[in-house]
């Protein structure tokens, strides 16, 4: 069982945003993550880090990878874990989010996982409740879990190859402005010294973009050469509320991810994707499912074991508290 003396030092209360966390956080969490993630070959990965605890699943948004991984992360780290169904719970009789979250507080949880379709939500239910808040997603604005869960998978990729993050040329493709992976992921790659790049069409791209620190590129020949990594984005239709794009083929034609335009890249560029996929859409299937190429399965294996770091590290300041 991986001991808690990696994360000395480490404080943050909330993951909330990638700005809860500074550099030292951010190597502690990747590092522990990198324990789990070797852990998880082992036959038996289960262990009782969270042994008592009490963990609450509270998605609001659909979800298949990120609320499933949190589930098994929670139950391999020996937790209580529930899952609420909003759906089937008091939130479809009209319960509003602060009421729902007095509720669960007085059920005293150790860990509260919130994904929400509004920017701020997990901020607010974090100043009712008494728990550590994770957000796991909200509206547009932020992702950090899956921010860390990409920096971790990519890390082991490159490490293999003798590399490392820091000093890396990193592309993110896309959708950019529905985007809360990209601004999440876009604050983590720059604080472990990545060179970030973001490629889209202008009606894509956030107004504001060129003052996140990164270079903005509006085709994929520029925008992709020299790069190591490649993130593609889905193209998030749920959350346009009118035209960006003149159709889903035309789109493909200048910003899906083919071989011709992956020629752009570093020979040896590596393609990343949060899923879900729209094949033909954002990425073609031959490169989404090219093993030599594609991380997107490594993603979603280090999820698991990157989640099951967040959740270890934000308990034990519980256990200080
Ligand atoms: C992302 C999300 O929900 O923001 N997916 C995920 O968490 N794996 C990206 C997306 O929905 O396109």
């Amino acid at each position: 069982m991986p001991n808690a003396r990696g994360l000395a030092g480490f404080n943050p209360r909330h993951l909330l945003s990638i700005a809860d966390l500074n550099r030292l956080d951010i190597e502690m969490l990747l590092e522990l993550g990198e324990t789990y993630l070797d852990l998880s070959v082992q036959k038996d990965s289960k262990n009782s880090v969270l042994a008592g605890k009490t963990l609450i699943n509270l998605f609001f948004e659909n979800s298949t990878r990120t609320e499933k991984s949190f589930e098994l992360a929670g139950r391999r780290l020996g937790a209580d874990v529930i899952n609420m169904a909003i759906a089937q719970s008091s939130v479809a009789k009209g319960e509003t989010l602060l009421d729902t979250a007095a509720t669960l507080n007085a059920m005293n949880p150790d860990l509260l996982v919130i994904r929400h379709g509004a920017s701020g939500a997990p901020a607010l239910l974090a100043q009712k409740v008494s728990c550590a808040v994770i957000n796991a997603g909200d509206g547009m604005h932020e992702h950090p879990t899956q921010a860390l869960l990409d920096a971790l998978c990519l890390r082991q990729a490159v490490q293999e190859d003798g590399g490392q993050l820091d000093g890396l040329r990193i592309a993110i493709c896309g959708d950019i402005l529905h985007s809360r992976v990209a601004r999440s992921n876009v604050q983590l790659l720059n604080i472990l010294g990545c060179e970030v790049r973001l490629i889209g069409p202008p009606t894509l791209l956030p107004a504001d973009a060129d003052r996140w620190g990164v270079d903005v590129f509006h085709d994929m020949k520029t925008g992709l050469e020299g790069c190591d990594a490649i993130m593609m984005l889905r193209l998030q239709l749920e959350r346009m509320g009118g035209t960006f794009i003149p159709s889903k083929r035309e789109y493909f034609h200048f910003y899906g991810l083919d071989r011709a335009k992956l020629a752009y890249a570093k020979p040896d560029a590596l393609v990343m994707h949060p899923g879900p996929m729209n094949r033909g859409v954002e990425i073609s299937s031959d490169i989404a499912d090219d093993p030599d190429i594609s991380l997107i399965t490594k993603q979603v294996e280090a999820g698991v074991a990157m989640r099951m770091a967040i959740l270890h590290a934000l308990s034990l300041r519980g256990d200080r508290a």
